[in-house]
């Protein structure tokens, strides 16, 4: 997709829709479409005077033009009220009303951001968030579907009227497309059934997307992994009969001593819960269990276009979590490449196990920052719903510079506490630590237990079991299914990191 900002009047712009943005009982029609509601003879004054749209968040009503414009529809789109509208709603109305434009068979887009929503943030936000907004609405989930109605031609293009075009709201546009579809192709990958998207098929499609990135990738197969002692990994790899990866990108942008930022994800490709198998319902979500590590990877391609003054490796331990009479069973002790010994409880609490040794290899390479991202706790989900990241960390500089990068990337980010007084809930009477305990403080658990392998450095751990996957449609936030989560804060995290 392509992107501007223009100086072309709303009435002048050529589109196939026009979308124009309406507060919450907002009864005049905006300055910026005036002359627009003129040729229309006054159909969105009236609209709105006889409260027939009232600017409800994500309300839609596309007006046809009638030939009376150079645009062939205008579409009034809710953002809601205005002292709630911040840049996660913007982006979300608009992708939301991109998405049903482009089942329309809406290719050129236009966006007229008028003065009653610009005053709401700076520029360059407002210039990203209607990128995203549009940019996002281009994925689909029904790339399987052999008679696919909905697979319409994507977005071409987007035209956006309303904003100075000062130059860092240009340079905003330019990385928002960037971040927008590295998000998307990750969202696709999530979305891939687990049989068709196998620890050897997510190697080989990093391989594919950072090949011309110059982006360096390593692949350890289970050999590998012998040699490193990653008893961690391997003991999850156990019950499956795919052989399990752990794949390795390298940014290398900063000079000598700058930062070197690990992101570590999790890359369970399907998580059945081992022997402490789950119950069925729901069970097939767990395709998605791959989230954090596809989030990696987005993240990674994006920070290689975006280039930032920094050092950045991305690690992705991915392996199938399976029952077999091979499989881990609970009350085993498993001895991880950091030499701590763990006692599984549970086979099912898999994904801290994994990133344990993602994390290992991450202190060896001589990481100063560790950011972790995992679909890791039904916990979080139950807490947060989809639509918010829960957050633990070791070092309130680094959790704010996540903080800022969330808000950048229009995603909600949530932190929660590691007091000391939780500390017992990882202790093992057999082992160093444990992996799973008592039925509450689910996501705190996992946290501490991360915690343990990070070497004192300065962490962040991202929980997206919640917001990795949009399934509530009461809530009005993304559309249905994989959310790409995380990937454009860790991408903007690395630029914050490398700016300070
Ligand atoms: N992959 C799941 C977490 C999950 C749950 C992600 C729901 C997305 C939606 C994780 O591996 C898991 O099973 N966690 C267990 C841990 C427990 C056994 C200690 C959980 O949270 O219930
Ligand atoms: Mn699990
Ligand atoms: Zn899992």
């Amino acid at each position: 997709m392509q992107a501007r900002l223009v100086e072309t009047a709303a009435e002048k712009v050529e589109a196939d829709a026009l979308i124009l943005p309406i507060l919450e009982g907002q009864t005049h029609v905006p300055k910026e479409a005036a002359a627009l509601d003129k040729r229309l003879k006054g159909a969105i004054e009236q609209l709105l005077k006889e409260r027939e749209f009232r600017g409800k968040f994500m309300e839609l009503v596309p007006i046809h033009n009638l030939n009376t414009l150079p645009s062939r529809w205008t579409v009034l789109v809710g953002v809601g009220r205005v002292e709630q509208l911040d840049m996660v709603r913007l982006r979300n109305a608009l992708q939301a009303a991109g998405q049903t434009l482009r089942r329309r068979g809406h290719r050129r887009l236009a966006v007229v951001l008028p003065k009653e929503v610009t005053g709401r943030a700076e520029t360059a936000d407002l210039a990203r968030a209607a990128t995203e907004g549009i940019g996002l609405s281009n994925f689909d989930t029904g790339s399987l579907k052999t008679r696919h109605e909905n697979a319409v031609a994507p977005i071409e293009s987007l035209s956006i009227i309303g904003l100075d075009g000062d130059k860092a709201a240009s340079a905003a546009v330019k990385d928002a497309i960037v971040l927008a579809e590295a998000t998307n192709r990750i969202r696709d990958w999530v979305n891939t059934p687990a049989n068709a998207f196998t620890p050897s098929v997510f190697a080989e499609k990093v391989k594919e997307a950072a090949r011309a990135t110059g982006l360096d990738l390593k692949v350890l197969d289970m050999d590998d992994m012998r040699r490193l002692k990653m008893g961690a990994l391997l003991a999850v790899a156990r019950g499956s009969d795919e052989p399990a990866k752990m794949i390795i990108l390298r940014y290398a942008g900063g000079r000598k001593g700058a930062p070197t930022l690990a992101l570590v994800g999790k890359g369970i490709t399907f998580d059945s819960g081992g022997i402490s198998i789950k119950p069925s319902l729901n069970m097939e979500k767990m395709k998605s269990d791959m989230g954090g590590g596809a989030a990696v990877v987005g993240a990674m391609l994006a920070i290689a276009e975006l280039k930032p003054k920094i050092n950045v490796i991305g690690i992705v331990p991915t392996t199938e979590n399976m029952p077999s009479g091979k499989a881990i069973k609970p009350g085993d002790v498993v001895t991880g490449s950091g030499g701590k010994t763990i006692e599984i409880i549970n086979t099912d609490a898999e994904g801290r196990l994994v990133l344990s040794d993602g994390i290992t290899y991450a202190v060896n390479e001589g990481a100063t920052h560790i950011v972790d991202i995992a679909t890791l706790t039904g916990s979080i989900a139950r807490t947060l719903g989809p639509l918010a990241i829960g957050a633990f960390g070791n070092d309130p500089s680094l959790m704010d510079l996540v903080r800022r990068a969330a808000d950048l990337a229009g995603e909600r980010v949530w932190e929660l506490p590691t007091w000391a007084d939780y500390d017992g809930l990882i202790e093992s009477e057999i082992a160093d630590i444990k992996n799973s305990t008592v039925p509450w403080a689910g996501a705190t658990t996992a946290a501490l237990f991360l915690r343990e392998f990070v070497d004192g450095r300065p962490w962040v751990h991202l929980d997206i079991a919640g917001s990795a996957w949009q399934d509530a449609p009461e809530l009005r936030t993304v559309p249905k299914g994989p959310t790409g989560s995380g990937v454009r804060v860790m991408a903007h995290l690395a630029q914050l990191l490398a700016d300070r």
